[in-house]
């Protein structure tokens, strides 16, 4: 896939120290991208990619995003497209058992991070009159599938929710807010929820999506070839929702 614009643009991802975060830094990269990764960890995996600028980072914390975004905007002077990606699991476990901190933390990640991303990078957009925000939600935001899974679908539904506002009240600077719901993709995340990929059973297309499967849709909502899509949410999920 090219995608000749991407070239040279400013790229900030959030969780991009694994997953399909990391897929997404790695594809934009290679269309010629500069690229800003945001993680929490302390000790990421390399990218051996001069590319590909590293920058550690807590998304449920304001002044990290804020500076994160002030990486991209110093070092390369603007901020053409932010894909606010970290996001984390919540226990599986019945609504009325859930403990509080487990309640703040899915929140905090998931819902408070997006939020922060938004905030800080349109605020770096704006006086550009242009850019674009790719949310990275989920088919359980969109339909709570996994009975136990409440709290993490309610984050993801939040995140739906303010893509939707912030593509309403930012469409008139030129910046498009695109959600992304992923079902079932090959990560660190999924491996985790579900060991045995059970999971492949209730997917149409009867595989699990891959990391690059994702970025690859990412990087075209991100790109001129989508430059009229705004305030949608595109499923990426092998069918998985529509069975
Ligand atoms: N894998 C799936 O099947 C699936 C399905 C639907 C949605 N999602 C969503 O996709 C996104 C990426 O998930 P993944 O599967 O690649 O997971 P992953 O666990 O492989 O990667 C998530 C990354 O986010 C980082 N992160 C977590 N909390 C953070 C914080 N507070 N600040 C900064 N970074 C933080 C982690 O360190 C990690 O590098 C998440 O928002 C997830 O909810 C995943």
């Amino acid at each position: 896939m090219q995608l000749d614009d991407l070239k040279d643009k400013v790229v900030v991802v959030t969780g991009g120290n694994s997953g399909m975060g990391r897929a997404m830094a790695v594809g934009f990269a290679a269309q010629g991208a500069r690229v800003v990764v945001g993680d929490r960890a302390v000790e990421p995996e390399p990218f051996n990619n001069a590319a590909i600028v590293y920058h550690q980072c807590d998304v449920s914390k304001p002044q990290d995003v804020q500076e994160l975004v002030g990486v991209a905007t110093s070092r390369f002077g603007r901020l053409d497209v932010l894909v606010n990606n970290a996001g984390i699991n919540g226990p599986l476990m019945p609504l009325a058992e859930l403990p509080d901190e487990a309640i703040d933390a899915v929140l905090g990640v998931n819902l408070k991070g997006t939020l922060y991303g938004l905030k800080y990078g349109l605020q770096a957009m704006v006086g550009q009159g242009a850019g674009v925000i790719i949310n990275i939600a989920s088919v359980q935001g969109l339909r709570p599938i996994y009975a136990g899974a409440s709290i993490y679908s309610a984050s993801k539904a939040a995140v739906v929710s303010l893509t939707r506002s912030a593509a309403h009240e930012y469409g008139q600077y030129g910046i498009r807010v695109i959600g992304v719901a992923p079902g079932p993709i090959d990560t660190p995340m999924l491996r985790a929820a579900d060991a045995t990929m059970s999971i492949v059973n209730s997917v149409p297309l009867h595989r699990i999506g891959t990391p690059q499967e994702l970025a690859n849709a990412v990087l075209w909502l991100a790109s001129d070839a989508a430059s009229y899509v705004s305030g949608c949410v595109l499923t990426v999920d092998g069918a998985f929702l529509a069975a």
